[in-house]
């Protein structure tokens, strides 16, 4: 009898095919997450889990599934997995850390160059039918060559942020919550504290996990010690920034412009004011969403699920306490 497992939406093939072959899949398949009431249901007799970032995987949901071996997240991610109540049921959970470093650090680099040089502004501007003339004092941006960036989490895509950043000879910062001396020259970046860092940089990067301390790390007071000609990005978790300072900051030209891949609330409704402030862009969360690293992610969350199915370690697990 092949084991039962769930799988909360359509993922790519790679990893879903390999999941078919060993196990018996139920999967939903439309194109909005499954509804809670739907997934605790289905949960009774699953024996693994293929979550997403949709999917809040805790107590509730760990209690409906009595015969759950086994969490596989496709995602980096894992704000919205409770670790500690499946570390607590002796349940692994597993993640697809490193092949879409790359997608989320282009992403971030677009939506830096994006708002820096005002592009979806001078895209309306000629598809509004605005373009008369060659305007020398028409859609200024700043410079990106030579600027200086701060990287608020020198983790893989931090570091990866980093490495686009000297391509366009930037002078780099980073803040994290320990110095990693040994990356320093490799990456040439420069460690400092994160209200230097906020003082000093022409573009602030997130790139830090969700964790209490880092709810609202961008806040009235954070946003207000950056230059009033920076530029915000976010490509980490929403959460992570104060919404509603940042509508102020924006509107109030405490900064100078804002980039977001994440938002909190997420999906942001299209009549929110970050919506329609033309300083901000924002993106629907698609920082891996390349055809490789979705496909990469799939097939990474069918090697974590598959293991946890046989007993064996997951080869990206989040809680290795489980095994202790
Ligand atoms: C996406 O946000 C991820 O964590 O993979």
């Amino acid at each position: 009898m092949k084991p039962k497992i769930y799988v909360t939406r359509q993922v790519p093939k790679a990893g879903l095919s390999m999941l078919r072959e060993a196990c018996k899949i139920e999967m939903w398949e439309e194109e909005l997450p499954v509804p809670r009431d739907i997934l605790l249901k289905k949960m009774h007799e699953m024996e693994g889990l293929c979550s997403l970032i949709t999917e809040r995987v805790d107590d509730e949901l760990l209690d409906a599934a009595p015969r759950l071996k086994v969490v596989s997240n496709m995602a980096v991610g894992y704000d919205n997995v409770d670790v500690a109540a499946c570390t607590a049921r002796g349940i692994p959970v597993g993640n697809t850390p490193g092949v879409l470093t790359d997608a989320t650090a282009d992403l971030t680099f677009s939506l830096l160059m994006a708002a820096a040089r005002r592009i979806p502004e001078a895209v309306d501007y000629v598809r509004d039918g605005k373009w008369h003339t060659w305007d020398p004092l028409g859609l200024l941006g700043a410079e990106v060559w030579g600027a200086t960036l701060g990287i608020v989490g020198l983790g893989r895509i931090g570091q990866a942020v980093a490495r686009r950043g000297r391509g366009f000879d930037m002078h780099i910062l980073y803040s994290d919550t320990i110095r990693r001396s040994e990356l320093e020259a490799e990456l040439g970046v420069e460690y400092v504290g994160f209200e230097q860092l906020l003082s000093r940089s022409d573009f602030v990067s997130l790139h830090c996990p969700l964790l209490p301390e880092t709810r609202h790390l961008m806040n009235e007071e954070t946003l207000k010690k950056m230059k009033t000609t920076a530029i915000l990005i976010n490509a980490a978790r929403g959460p992570v920034v104060d919404t509603d300072a940042l509508v102020d900051a924006l509107r109030q030209g405490w900064i100078a412009a804002a980039a977001l891949d994440v938002t909190n609330p997420e999906p942001l409704p299209a009549q929110h004011s970050l919506v329609d402030l033309p300083n901000c862009i924002v993106v629907p969360h698609i920082g891996s969403a390349t055809v490789v690293a979705r496909s990469r992610m799939s097939v990474r969350a069918a090697e974590n699920l598959l293991a946890g199915l046989r007993g064996q370690k997951l080869p990206y697990c989040v809680n290795p306490q489980v095994y202790e």
